[in-house]
Formats: C-alpha cells, sequence, structure tokens
C-alpha cells in the first residue's frame, strides 16, 4: 500500500476533526462504490483492474508487438485525457530522456502530437519522422477533438504518402469510441485496426483502457503487471477505514480546503513524475473544479523548483497546502566523490550518496514549509515497478472520486471544457457554430 503520513497537518488541523469527518468520508466512498451518486454513468473505470489477460489485452499486446518490429518512430496522438496518461507512465517508468535510449526497430521513438496547435511542434515531429519508419495511435473518446483531428489528418497524409495506402492500415490504429464519432467512422472505412474506450469511462478515468495500455505496451511496460497491481489496489483501497491510505488522502485535502487551503501543491523529489502530475492535475482539476468549488491543482518538481517557487510557498499567501510524493530509492546507488584540493566545500559530504543528501533536502523542506505555514500530506510510494503504476493510477482514482463527493460535486462530467472549445468552433467558422 501507498502509506499516507498526514503529521505535518496537525496545527491547522486536530485529530477530532478528522475523527468527525469519517462518516463523511465512508458515505463518498459508499456513493462511488455502489454507484448511487451524481454521474454514475461514468464509473466503468472501477471495473478495469483485473488480474486476467483478458482479450482486448491480448490484441493490445499484439498490436504493440508488431508496432516495435515495425518502427522506429510511434506518434501518439490525443490530448487531455486520452494523452496524459500514456504519457505519464512511460516518464514515470523511463525518465523524461526516455527517448534517447530509443530510436531502432524492436525499441520505436515514442513521441505525442496532437496535444497543442503550434507549428513549431508540428515541424519538429515531421523533422523527427523524416526517413523514419512509424506507426500511429490515434486517440479520441469523442473522434472531434481539433487538435488530435488535426493531427490525425497530416499523419495519415504522411503514411499514406510513405507507404501506400494499403500498408499504411497495418501502421494506424484507432482508440475511440465503440460506436459515434468521426474517429469510429474513419476506422471502420478505412479498415483500421481499433480499440474501445467504454462509453461508461472518461477520458481523464481512461488510463486503464487502450488509451493508457497500448502507449505503454510499446514502451515495453508489462501490461499485465500494471492491471493487476490496480486490481490488487481496488481489493486494499476497498478498507473503510481511516487505515485506508485513500481515505486518509480525500478526507485531509477536503478538510484543509475547508480551513481556507485552496491550492494544492503536488509535488516529488523525482524528475521522472512530471507528467504523473500533469495527469494528475487533470484528474482532479476536471473532476472537481466546478459549481464554484474546487482545490486547485498544482504541480512543482523538486528540488528544481525550491530554487524558484520555492520564495512563494514558503512566505507567500498562505492558502496552499501540499502534498509530496516520495518514491523508495533507485537500486544503483550515487556517492559523492573526494577532491583533494576541495575548492568547491563540498568533502564533507563525501562517500555519502545522492539519496541521502536528497532525504535530507527532502525533511528540510517539509520542516521549512510546515514551520511557514504549509501544511505538508507525504506519501510514501514505495519501490516502482509496474504493478505499482497501476496502483498509483487506482490509488489517485478512488481518492478523486471520493474527495469529490465529499466535496458535493459531480466528479465525472466537465461541462467548463466544451466552453472554449465552442468559442473557438465559432472563430474559426465550425459549420453548425455560427456566430449569431
Ligand atoms: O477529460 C476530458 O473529457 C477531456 O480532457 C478530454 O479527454 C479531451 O478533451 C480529449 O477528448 P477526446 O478524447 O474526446 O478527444
Amino acid at each position: 500500500m501507498i502509506k499516507v503520513d498526514i503529521s505535518n497537518v496537525w496545527g491547522l488541523l486536530a485529530l477530532p476533526d478528522l475523527l468527525a469527518a469519517e462518516k463523511e468520508v465512508s458515505a463518498a466512498h459508499n456513493t462511488v462504490m455502489d454507484g448511487s451518486g451524481e454521474g454514475n454513468d461514468f464509473l466503468g473505470w472501477l471495473n478495469l483492474p483485473t488480474r486476467e489477460t483478458t482479450q482486448e489485452m491480448r490484441r493490445i499486446m499484439d498490436a504493440a508487438k508488431a508496432i516495435r518490429e515495425s518502427s522506429e518512430a510511434f506518434v501518439v496522438v490525443g490530448i487531455g485525457g486520452s494523452y496524459l496518461g500514456p504519457r505519464a507512465a512511460i516518464e514515470l517508468m523511463e525518465g523524461p530522456n526516455y527517448n534517447l535510449k530509443r530510436g531502432t526497430k524492436g525499441n520505436p521513438r515514442i513521441f505525442f502530437a496532437g496535444n497543442n496547435l503550434s507549428t513549431r511542434a508540428w515541424n519538429d515531429l515531421v523533422e523527427q519522422l523524416e526517413g523514419k519508419d512509424f506507426s500511429v495511435a490515434f486517440i479520441s473518446k469523442s473522434g472531434t477533438t481539433t487538435e488530435p483531428a488535426i493531427a490525425t489528418r497530416a499523419l495519415r497524409w504522411m503514411l499514406e504518402r510513405k507507404y501506400g495506402s494499403e500498408v499504411s492500415k497495418s501502421r494506424i490504429f484507432a482508440i475511440t469510441d465503440p460506436e459515434k464519432g468521426a474517429l469510429r467512422q474513419m476506422a471502420q472505412e478505412e479498415g483500421w485496426e481499433t480499440f474501445t474506450i467504454p462509453q461508461n469511462v472518461g477520458g481523464r478515468f481512461s488510463v486503464l483502457t487502450a488509451v493508457g495500455l497500448l502507449p505503454m505496451a510499446v514502451a515495453g511496460i508489462d501490461i499485465e503487471a500494471v492491471m493487476a497491481g490496480a486490481a490488487e489496489a481496488k481489493q486494499c483501497y476497498d478498507l473503510r477505514s481511516f487505515e485506508n491510505p485513500v481515505w486518509l488522502y480525500a478526507a485531509i485535502r477536503n478538510l484543509l480546503n475547508r480551513k481556507g487551503k485552496e491550492i494544492e501543491l503536488l509535488t516529488s523529489f523525482e524528475p521522472a513524475f512530471k507528467m504523473m502530475g500533469g495527469w494528475w492535475q487533470q484528474l482532479f482539476g476536471e473532476s472537481e473544479g466546478k459549481d464554484g468549488m474546487g482545490i486547485f491543482p498544482v504541480t512543482a518538481e523538486f528540488t528544481a523548483d525550491l530554487h524558484s517557487l520555492g520564495q512563494m510557498i514558503q512566505q507567500g499567501k498562505r492558502n496552499l497546502f501540499e502534498t509530496m510524493v516520495r518514491f523508495a530509492p533507485d537500486a544503483n546507488a550515487v556517492t559523492v566523490g573526494s577532491d583533494y584540493k576541495n575548492l568547491d566545500g563540498l568533502n564533507y559530504l563525501e562517500g555519502k550518496t545522492l539519496d541521502f543528501v536528497d532525504e535530507q533536502a527532502f525533511r528540510g523542506t517539509v520542516a521549512a514549509h510546515v514551520d511557514g505555514g504549509v501544511p505538508v500530506i507525504t506519501m510514501d510510494v514505495g519501490q516502482l515497478n509496474d504493478a505499482k503504476l497501476g496502483e498509483i493510477f487506482y490509488f489517485f482514482e478512488l481518492a478523486c472520486g471520493i474527495s469529490a463527493y465529499m466535496l458535493g460535486v459531480n466528479p465525472f462530467n466537465q461541462p467548463g471544457v466544451e466552453f472554449y472549445k465552442r468559442n473557438m468552433f465559432q472563430l474559426l467558422g465550425k459549420p453548425g457554430y455560427e456566430q449569431k
């Protein structure tokens, strides 16, 4: 289990506050599990974790094998819930420089596209794909989102120009709604292999469908282990008491919010965690930010951001709390060496591991931030492996559902996301969206 330490929130909160919230957390947990709350038609994510290798997983693994064997590059097209999960998974497991270790058949580079409207980013991708054998996954639940739709059209043409329309079919995979949407229709008409995002699974809860699993499998992540980890998590985190770390996390963040802490800063001392922070940000932001409510989710990477945001965290407006995610040290320890001149004065660290220094930075940061009036929740994830990845995803998804119900909002809709899309369609002159 992921360990949640709340010893650094006392002061602003007291134990009786937590105990008084027990019934509320329990009710919110029941609402998620028995499907009695608003948005209950989007609870399909609860049924995704499995210890069995389903037929869909087998197809995903076969597709991933074919992609790896035939491609030096693989482009994952999608945005929001159709993008952040797989990128978070790959970066957490392999680090932000994962592509530097890749680029051959058997071990393709993995690029993400369709998540912006930047010409520079597009031109850069085209340059990266120049002369390379590549395959693509087009991911869109609705099948109509503008950013990925533009990238889909362009990449499809690139493939068809390179391989011809027949051969390129074997290099295109579509992940979308089982019935509706332009992407589903295109895939059917063109004969592309498709995977399904179940209708009862929302974008930000879709990482354990083919949305996350196909890119993970192409990256060489063991998706059976990921799903087994999630299944194990589903069982463990069903515990109905404050021994359940999900309960502690959901309860404390809501209690802190009620005491005026409006911002949650999710931090980690692990650069590879950065995109996981992005996934978490969407999960909680879209689930809770509605009806004039919500805890604003932001992320920071330590120690780098201690040298930028650190001042604000320490002495800025006292409206935030922090959740610090920790991992067990890497198996390959690194030691600070000795320098006979010692001009940098670092010999006092001679023989100490980088993990030791990191641990002191962590402890020093917690103490400083708590002193500065920032309550800190600590999450000890333990050893990172493929099963743990599945556990992390399920942990946050369940915590998010419980927390949003505690807040009194529907965790599973996102009416606000549509507003910018509608304005953009009007400005672009999309048929059906003309300005009145
Ligand atoms: O969570 C959401 O609904 C959004 O972030 C979507 O995932 C995002 O807009 C992409 O939508 P789609 O998968 O339909 O292209």
